[in-house]
């Protein structure tokens, strides 16, 4: 939860969209919206005590590009850290979860009804032929040791992408790349529809991508906001933001 979520806690996404709004042009705002189409919160990644932090930002911009939009991280020792060379800034149209341990992310997703599956090459289970009518978590283990003995305990079963060669595994963020754009594409078959974002967290989600493409976004918000309740507080004129897409 940062500044920006504070405020549309505290205003609401309608309040905060209409602050920003006015400082983008119809193109980004179009952009915006067909990125939440597609925007799919029924597949969710979830890592597990990594090493390599550019690992863990390039399945990050994976995660995002195919349209994700929750990735969990499970951080038991050292802080996952993001290294923004890698994602190119991508890390912050998503939503990351923190977990101190694995069995507290595993059930809370499948309290919310999703079926949490662990990765390990040669499982039985593929990404193939998995069961994608419901929700569906995977776990992807670290770089050397896999999927924890206490991950694949609290996931409701395991998880291969096939593999033809002599080499018995792939790196990390191919694997979370071949397994998302997988089950992402199955899923949204499944569904008959490109996103399933429901209504609410879409409104906040607009507000907040518009608001993180203007510079010092919250306190135009801010006088936005002062200004609608203090009528003497004029609005100052703002520029144009030039970000690229
Ligand atoms: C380099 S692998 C770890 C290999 C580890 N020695 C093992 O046996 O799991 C890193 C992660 O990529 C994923 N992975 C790699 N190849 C996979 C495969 N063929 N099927 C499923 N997951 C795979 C798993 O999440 C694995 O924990």
């Amino acid at each position: 939860m940062d500044a920006l979520d504070r405020l549309i806690d505290l205003h609401g996404p309608d309040v905060v969209l209409a602050a920003v709004a006015p400082m983008l042009t119809p193109e980004r705002l179009a952009r915006i919206d067909a990125v939440l189409d597609a925007r799919l919160v029924s597949l969710v990644p979830v890592v597990e005590d990594l090493y390599d932090p550019h690992n863990g930002a390039a399945a990050i911009r994976s995660a995002e590009a195919l349209g994700l939009q929750d990735f969990h991280v499970v951080e038991p020792g050292q802080r996952f850290s993001v290294t923004k060379g890698v994602t190119k800034g991508c890390d912050r149209w998503l939503t990351l979860h923190r977990w101190p341990a694995i069995t507290g992310c595993v059930a809370h997703l499948q309290a919310q009804g999703f079926r949490v599956l662990a990765t390990a090459p040669g499982a039985a289970e593929d990404i193939e032929h998995v069961d994608v009518s419901r929700p569906l978590a995977v776990v992807f283990g670290n770089e050397h040791a896999g999927v924890t003995a206490a991950g694949v305990a609290a996931c409701d079963g395991t998880l291969a992408i096939p593999m033809a060669g002599f080499t018995e595994s792939f790196n990390l963020s191919v694997s979370v790349a071949l397994v998302t754009q997988r089950l992402a594409t199955r899923r949204r078959d499944a569904l008959g529809a490109r996103g399933d974002l429901p209504a609410e967290r879409r409104a906040r989600l607009r507000a907040r991508w518009a608001a993180l493409r203007i510079r010092g976004a919250v306190g135009v918000i801010e006088r936005h906001v002062s200004g609608q309740t203090r009528p003497d507080v004029a609005m100052q004129p703002q520029p144009r933001e030039n970000l690229d897409p």
